[in-house]
C-alpha cells in the first residue's frame, strides 16, 4: 500500500462520527494507524459533524502515508445515493481546502462514500476565482488523485465527478469575469475554446445581421444601446441518432445589465455582470454532456448582448416585433431578459423541434424575493414529468429546484398594452417571477395552441375561470397532450454566493450546471 502514496504531500481521509475510517480507506490503511487516528480525534474533541476536519501530522509515515493527513468527518453512516454523494462532496472539499491552506500541492483523496462526490466536491472546493491584482496573481494549482475505490453507484465514478465539477467551474469563470472582459464576443470565444476538442460538437456564432434576417426584433432591441455587437451562440451536440429529437437548452446571456434607459440604482449594480449566468450554465452543461458522450442530441442557444443606456437605446414605450411576428411594448427596458429569450425560445423551438426545452435565466429579482438567496432555482413547467426529472436531478446534485406556477392567469397583466400584443413588464411587483415566466411561454413553439397569442384575452380569462371551477388552474400537462415539454428556470436567487462554505466559493456560482447535466444523463440512460 505504501509506495502508491510516495509522491503526495497530503491525504484526505473520511471518518464516520464514531471515529471509524470510511470503508474505502480502512482497506488501504493498517489497523494500527486507524487506531491512532481514532484516538487523536477523540483527544481533539471532534464532534462528528459532516465536514468537520482535523489535520494530523506524521501519522503512518512508516507505511508511506503523506506527512499531512486531513481527517474529515462524514457524520453518521447513511445510505441513500443522494446522501452518500453529498457527504463525499462536502468532506472532500473541506479536506482539500485545509490541506491547500497548509501548502499541499499534490493531494490523494479517499473516495469515501462515493467517488463521484469526492472528486466533484474537491474540484468545486478548490476553485479560485481569477483576479487582476498586480501582485499575488499567480494561481497555484493543486493536483488531486483518488485513494482507494468505492463500488460505483449508477455509473457515478471519480471521472464523472471531475466532469460535472469542471463544467460548473467553467460557468463560474464566465460569471466572475468583469463585464469588460466578458463581452458577447469574448463569451463566444471562451465557449468555443472550452469545447474545441470535444467530438460531435459544433459551435456556431451568429451575428446581428443573421438575427436581422431572422427578424429577431425583440433580441436586437436590447443590445441597441451598447457599442458591443450582440451575438447569438448556437451549439449542437450530436451524440444521438440522426433525426432523434434534441433536448434544447436556452440561456440568458446579458453580459451586463444596467437596466438600460430604465436604469437600475447603483447599489450592487456590478453584480449584473453575472446576468449571463443562464447562458454560462447551459454552455457548461453542454461541455459535461459531450464529455460524458451521452447518446442524445442537444442544442444550446444563448442570445448575448449588453443592456446599456445611450442615444441608440430602446426607450420605454417603444414597440418591437419579435421573430414570431408578435408585437411587444417595452414598458421597462430593465425587463430585457424576457425580450432576448422570446426570440431565442421561438427560434430554437420552431427550428429544431425539441422534445424538451429548458431555459435558464437570471430573470427576476422577484424570484430571489420568493425563494431567498442561495437555495433553490424556481422552475415553471407545463410538464409534470419534466418537472420531476428536474426535481430528482437537483436532489442528486444538491443544486435544488422548487416548482412555481406556469399559469395563463398571469397573462392578463402581460397583455394589457394599448398598442401591442404584449407588454414586457406587468407594472406590479406582485408575482414578478410568474408574470415573466408566462410571457416566455408565449414564445415557445409546439405547445399546440401556439400560445394564447391573438386570442381575445377576455375569453382566455373566462376559460381560466371555467378551469378553476373544475379545480384545474394549471395548463394541461404537456405529456398528456403529447406536446413540447417546456421548463423555465429562474436562477436569479442562486447566481451569486457571498461567502466560501463547503464546496461553494464566493462569487458567481455556476449553478445549476450540474443539475442540467444530470437531467441529460438521466434522459440518456436506457429506460
Ligand atoms: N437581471 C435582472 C434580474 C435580477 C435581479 C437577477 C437581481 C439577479 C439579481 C432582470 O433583467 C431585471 O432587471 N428584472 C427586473 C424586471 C422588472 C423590471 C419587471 C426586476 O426583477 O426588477
Ligand atoms: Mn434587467
Ligand atoms: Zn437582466
Amino acid at each position: 500500500m505504501s509506495n502508491k502514496l510516495a509522491n503526495f504531500d497530503g491525504l484526505v481521509l473520511g471518518v464516520y462520527k464514531d471515529g471509524s475510517l470510511s470503508e474505502s480507506a480502512s482497506k488501504e490503511v493498517s489497523n494500527n494507524v486507524q487506531q491512532t487516528i481514532k484516538q487523536q480525534l477523540q483527544c481533539a474533541g471532534v464532534k462528528g459533524k459532516l465536514g468537520e476536519v482535523r489535520v494530523l501530522y506524521g501519522i503512518g509515515r512508516e507505511e508511506g502515508l503523506p506527512s499531512k493527513i486531513a481527517v474529515v468527518n462524514l457524520g453518521p453512516k447513511s445510505e441513500s445515493l443522494k446522501e452518500s454523494l453529498n457527504k463525499a462532496r462536502v468532506a472532500a472539499a473541506a479536506g482539500v481546502r485545509s490541506l491547500r491552506d497548509q501548502g499541499a500541492k499534490n493531494i490523494a483523496i479517499d473516495v469515501m462514500t462515493n467517488e463521484h462526490g469526492a472528486s466533484e466536491g474537491a474540484t468545486l472546493g478548490l476553485f479560485k476565482p481569477d483576479n487582476l491584482k498586480s501582485i499575488q496573481n499567480k494561481k497555484e494549482s493543486v493536483k488531486i488523485s483518488p485513494f482507494g475505490s468505492s463500488s460505483s453507484a449508477q455509473g457515478f465514478t471519480w471521472e464523472t465527478g471531475l466532469i460535472y465539477a469542471d463544467a460548473q467551474n467553467f460557468a463560474r469563470i464566465l460569471g466572475n469575469s468583469p463585464a469588460n472582459h466578458m463581452t458577447p464576443t469574448i463569451f463566444t470565444e471562451n465557449v468555443k475554446s472550452f469545447l474545441k476538442d470535444l467530438p460531435k460538437v459544433e459551435v456556431i456564432v451568429r451575428d446581428e445581421k443573421w438575427a436581422e434576417e431572422k427578424k429577431m426584433g425583440s433580441f436586437l432591441s436590447v443590445g441597441r444601446g451598447s457599442n458591443e455587437p450582440s451575438k447569438f451562440l448556437e451549439i449542437h451536440y450530436k451524440g444521438g441518432k440522426e433525426g432523434d429529437k434534441p433536448l434544447a437548452l436556452v440561456g440568458k446571456g446579458v453580459t451586463f445589465d444596467s437596466g438600460g434607459i430604465s436604469l437600475k440604482s447603483s447599489a450592487n449594480m456590478s453584480e449584473m455582470k453575472i446576468d449571463m449566468g443562464g447562458g454560462a450554465a447551459v454552455s457548461a452543461a453542454l461541455y459535461g454532456i459531450a464529455k460524458l458522450e451521452l447518446p442524445i442530441n442537444v442544442v444550446v442557444a444563448v442570445p448575448l448582448c449588453e443592456n446599456l443606456p445611450s442615444g441608440h437605446a430602446t426607450k420605454p414605450g417603444d414597440v418591437i416585433i419579435a421573430m414570431n411576428g408578435k408585437s411587444i411594448e417595452v414598458d421597462n427596458t430593465d425587463a430585457e431578459g424576457r425580450l432576448i429569450l422570446a426570440d431565442a425560445l421561438y427560434y430554437t423551438s420552431s427550428t429544431f423541434k425539441p422534445h424538451s426545452l429548458i431555459d435558464i435565466a437570471t430573470l427576476t429579482g422577484a424570484m430571489a424575493v420568493a425563494l431567498g438567496a442561495d437555495r433553490y432555482s424556481g422552475v415553471f413547467s407545463n410538464s409534470d414529468k419534466l418537472w420531476e426529472e428536474l426535481l430528482e436531478a437537483g436532489k442528486i446534485t444538491n443544486d435544488n429546484f422548487w416548482r412555481m406556477p406556469l399559469d395563463d392567469f398571469y397573462l392578463k397583466a402581460m397583455t394589457k398594452s394599448d398598442v401591442a400584443d404584449y407588454i414586457n413588464a406587468s407594472g406590479s411587483r406582485y408575482g414578478g417571477a410568474c408574470t415573466a415566466a408566462i410571457f416566455l411561454k408565449e414564445f415557445v413553439y409546439g405547445l399546440g395552441d401556439e400560445g394564447t397569442v391573438g386570442k381575445d384575452i377576455t375569453s382566455i380569462d373566462k376559460e381560466k375561470k371555467d378551469d378553476v371551477v373544475e379545480g384545474n388552474i394549471i395548463d394541461k400537462d404537456a405529456d398528456e397532450i403529447n406536446k413540447i415539454r417546456y421548463a423555465h428556470i429562474d436562477m436569479a436567487g442562486v447566481m451569486i454566493t457571498s461567502e466560501d462554505s463547503c464546496y461553494d466559493v464566493k462569487g458567481a456560482t455556476g449553478r445549476p450546471t450540474r443539475s442540467i447535466i444530470e437531467v441529460a444523463r438521466r434522459l440518456a440512460a436506457p429506460k
